[in-house]
């Protein structure tokens, strides 16, 4: 048997992991051929591959990034707008020319999409879930998520000796455009006074008030952890095409910059930005990411072995399955404003800004 492996869209942690944990437990105990395809989907289009043995995949469990490269192509794009597109007919082409046997697809929601529609076109297809935003449909966990975390968390304390020192309030952008999982975690572990997700339309007036009050307490300077989608009240009542013009009209310049002028208006006190960025996707993966990319590599290598195609490796209760790639296509897995996890927040004086 002759399996291909790719990583697409965004990177993060714990690739080179899965990576390993497919490839070696392939090549070692199933006696399978393994090759690697370069940059996603692009590698496909253009049959950039190498091939892979034992040694090959030693040494990359620990090292971040992806040994592989990575892209954002979307081969249904166009067809998905236009009516046509040559780019599937390519990679089927490409495939059957590869001589491959099944396809493993390492991505977000993006890539497992273009997984479920290739496996509908009749390709041998395994999904493994990646992402740091934690928010594929269907798994309780993408690997890559907790290093990212740990990463928004240290960001967050670190501007905090900052703040305090000039009593300043800091709007923090941490990542996650249409869910807030890594913002919620990160600000809970953080201890901030704000936590301002896409899931939670916020009321600047409420953050303002919040700032008040911390000062009537005697706390001088505030820290407020706002998700790269955090959407307000006014906006969240917009039609989709009116908020992403609105989007649009920033010019580049993020969310956290119009929260911190919104609330500038209601407020005397000095207000910072700061973003975490990329770097929440860079740097190593933490040790519960490569162990829990690993398992979901292995479990990958063992649905190739028993031919269980068009299936997404997930996370569910404590217990690693698969799942049809059909079942998570074109969902995503949000924060529940009533989940536990928010309460707790709450209890703890942290502001939804609702
Ligand atoms: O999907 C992961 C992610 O890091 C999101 O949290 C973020 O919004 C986006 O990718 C950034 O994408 P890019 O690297 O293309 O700027």
């Amino acid at each position: 048997m002759k399996i291909g492996i790719l990583s697409s869209g965004g990177d993060c942690p714990g690739i080179n992991a899965t990576i390993r944990g497919v490839g070696k437990t392939a090549i070692m105990h199933y006696g399978m051929e393994v090759v690697g395809i370069h940059s996603g989907f692009v590698g496909l289009l253009n049959k950039d591959i190498q091939s892979f043995d034992e040694r090959s995949l030693s040494g990359i469990l620990n090292l971040g990034g992806t040994i592989l490269g990575t892209s954002r192509e979307k081969p249904f794009r166009k067809l998905l707008a236009s009516g046509e597109s040559e780019k599937p007919q390519v990679i089927i082409q490409n495939y059957e020319e590869l001589g491959l046997d099944c396809l493993v697809c390492i991505g977000g929601n993006g890539t497992q999409k273009t997984a479920g529609m290739l496996s509908a076109l009749g390709l041998n297809i395994i999904g493994v879930p990646k992402t740091i935003d934690n928010d594929t449909w269907g798994t309780d966990y993408t690997f890559g998520f907790q290093s990212a975390v740990d990463i928004a968390t240290n960001y967050l304390n670190e501007i905090e000796t900052t703040a305090k020192s000039h009593s300043r309030v800091f709007v923090v952008e941490i990542m996650g455009h249409k869910v807030g999982h890594i913002c919620l975690q990160a600000g809970i572990a953080a201890g901030v006074d704000a936590i301002l997700l896409p899931e939670i339309p916020y009321d600047i007036k409420v953050v303002a008030k919040k700032i008040k009050e911390n000062q009537k307490t005697g706390k001088e300077y505030t820290i407020i952890a706002c998700a790269e989608g955090a959407i307000s009240e006014e906006d969240s009542l917009l039609s989709k095409k009116k908020y992403k013009a609105k989007v649009a009209s920033r010019q580049g310049r993020s969310v956290a910059y119009e929260i911190a002028e919104q609330l500038q208006e209601l407020i005397p006190n000095e207000i910072r930005v700061a973003l975490a960025g990329h770097i929440q996707r860079g740097g190593n993966p933490c040790s519960y990411d490569r162990f829990m990319a690993t398992r979901f590599g292995v479990y990958g290598a063992n649905l190739l072995l028993n031919k269980d195609f068009g299936k997404l490796v997930v996370f569910d209760k404590n217990e690693i399955k698969a799942i049809p790639l059909s079942e998570t296509a074109g969902k995503l897995k949000f924060v529940d404003p009533e989940c536990e996890v928010v309460s707790s927040a709450k209890k703890m004086g942290i502001t939804f800004g609702e």
